[in-house]
């Protein structure tokens, strides 16, 4: 009786540590997921490494257009943000929108779960 009621518990155990694990992990990876497929083409995350786009090292909390030795377009230089969590997410909704005559040539990510998962990744690289 008490072997079995152990083998319960251990059930239940290795049951919440699997769902732990669940939730856990593919929240990260599909923020990164998410920055290699729509935006590693022009932007990466390593500091000062500016490509088509600026670099995005801390880019949650930052200035907009204050990343040293990128050129801006003058929508970006006069824009006046601080990317915020919000900002982000409505920026990355429709950039064209937020800021006309932005050169980020990207149409906007649809699906509002992937744009959370990725800045959340985002607000983790500083
Ligand atoms: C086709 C290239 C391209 C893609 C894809 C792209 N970007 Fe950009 N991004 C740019 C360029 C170019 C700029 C500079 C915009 C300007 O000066 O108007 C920029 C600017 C930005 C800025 C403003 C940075 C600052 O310093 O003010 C953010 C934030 C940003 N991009 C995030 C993203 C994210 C997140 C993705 C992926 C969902 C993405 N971008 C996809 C090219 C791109």
């Amino acid at each position: 009786m008490k072997k079995a009621k152990n083998l319960l518990r251990g059930c239940v155990l290795v049951g919440l540590l699997w769902a732990a694990l669940i939730r856990v992990a593919p929240a990260d990876d599909s923020g990164k997921d998410v920055f290699e497929e729509q935006c590693a083409e022009c932007h990466s995350v390593l500091k000062d490494k500016n490509k088509k786009g600026p670099s995005l090292f801390g880019v949650v909390g930052r200035k907009s257009g204050s990343v040293d030795g990128y050129e801006y377009s003058d929508a970006m230089k006069s824009a006046n943000l601080v990317w915020t969590q919000e900002d982000l997410d409505q920026y990355l909704t429709y950039p064209r929108k937020m800021v006309p005559g932005t050169k980020m040539k990207y149409d906007g990510l649809e699906a509002r779960n992937q744009r959370s998962a990725l800045i959340q990744y985002l607000g983790n690289i500083k």
